[in-house]
């Protein structure tokens, strides 16, 4: 009997630990069966972590998946991966670099020209870490907000041609300790001038504040288009998004989070919930997670600052200067 205990108290840890792992760290799932034949989906950074796993299941469901990556090699074997394990053949890389204002009007060029419809729109593609875009914007605020507020602008009609349609934008927990300081941002960079790791991870949660309030004032803006769109927070997700920590951190995390963090598919759910659920409409503009409706801080509900946020971005990513280039964007008053 004395022997048996160990194995005992061992099997009941164990035990004890898949039950929390499956109720607490595993999340919520999407339960939509809704399925997309005929439509499109693009993802952006999706040859990796959560948008890899979002991309995969929008191609079982039998959507048309295009795949906007900035390093093709990647994309392709992601590609190669969710087209084997789906089965589906409609999952295609087309490049996109959100570090750079002129790849986004590229890739926006390149799909409506080639692409007939634009069903949903996920802005998954981020970035936790140091340096500067093309452009000169500090990294996650021109990746995670700016690259994405362009992108979205130049694709809005096609949306709203295939209407009823939606916008989903990856955002964080995170966005609770951001803050925008307009003064930085129209010296035109929000260049974080140390690049220490927190200077990185203040200049990560202000872009995640941006991500909810852009989606914010694009809801009102969206009204009664049947666009809709939704921003929301993953959960904590073993992913790649630490790789530019020192290597003795990563080290560090890597068992603690393969342990106790979702894995992408778990981090994928609540994603594909604000891209697929049926009757979330009339919370356009709303932050999610665990696939369902959250509330955010004071910052994150300010329509004042997300007014002023969308303004400064229209000029920060020169918007308007693509119309004439672009029959499909919209028109500058
Ligand atoms: N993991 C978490 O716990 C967590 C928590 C909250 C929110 N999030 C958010 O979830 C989203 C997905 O992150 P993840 O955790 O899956 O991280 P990840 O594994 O690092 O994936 C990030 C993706 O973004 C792409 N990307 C980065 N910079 C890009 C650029 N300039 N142009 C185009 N694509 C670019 C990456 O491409 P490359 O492979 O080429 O670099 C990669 O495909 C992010 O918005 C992140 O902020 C994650
Ligand atoms: C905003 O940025 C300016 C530099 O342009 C700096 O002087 C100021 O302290 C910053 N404000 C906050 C609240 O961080
Ligand atoms: C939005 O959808 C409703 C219900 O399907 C429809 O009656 C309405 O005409 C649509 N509006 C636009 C602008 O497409």
């Amino acid at each position: 009997m004395s022997e048996l205990q160990p194995t005992l108290v061992v099997a009941a840890v164990v035990f004890f630990y898949l039950t929390v792992y499956y109720f607490v760290f595993r999340g919520t799932k999407c339960t939509s069966s809704v399925k997309l034949k005929g439509k499109t989906a693009i993802v952006t950074g999706s040859n990796t972590g959560i948008g890899k796993a979002t991309a995969l299941d929008l191609a079982k469901r039998e959507a048309r998946v295009i795949l906007a990556c900035r390093n093709k090699k990647k994309a392709e074997a992601a590609a190669f991966d969710i087209r084997r394990e789906s089965g589906n053949n409609q999952v295609v890389f087309m490049h996109l670099d959100l570090a750079s204002l002129k790849s986004v009007r590229s890739f926006a060029e390149t799909f409506l020209q080639t692409e007939p419809r634009l069903d949903i729109l996920i802005n998954n593609a981020g970035v936790f870490g140091p340096g500067h875009t093309d452009d000169g914007f500090d990294m996650a605020f021109g990746v995670n907000h700016l690259g994405h507020f362009l992108l979205t602008n130049l694709l809005l009609e096609r949306l709203k041609q295939c209407s009823p349609s939606r916008i989903v934008n990856v955002a964080s927990f995170f966005q609770r300790f951001g803050n925008i300081n307009f003064s930085l941002l129209a010296s035109k960079k929000d260049r974080v001038l140390d690049q220490s790791p927190w200077h990185n991870l203040q200049a990560y949660c202000n872009s995640k504040l941006c991500n909810v309030l852009f989606t914010r004032e694009l809801a009102n803006r969206l009204d009664g288009t049947n666009v809709t769109c939704y921003s929301l927070h993953p959960g904590v997700v073993s992913t790649e998004l630490g790789r530019s920590m020192s290597l003795w951190v990563q080290l560090l995390m890597k068992p603690f989070a393969k342990a106790f963090f979702k894995d992408s598919e778990g981090g994928s759910q609540t994603t594909l919930y604000c891209a697929l659920q049926e009757g979330i409409e009339s919370f356009s503009g709303r932050y999610f997670s665990d696939c369902a409706l959250q509330e955010v801080g004071d910052k994150g509900r300010d329509d004042a600052l997300a007014k002023k946020l969308w303004e400064v971005s229209e000029r920060l990513s020169s918007l308007y200067n693509s119309v004439n280039s672009n029959p499909e964007a919209p028109k500058f008053i």
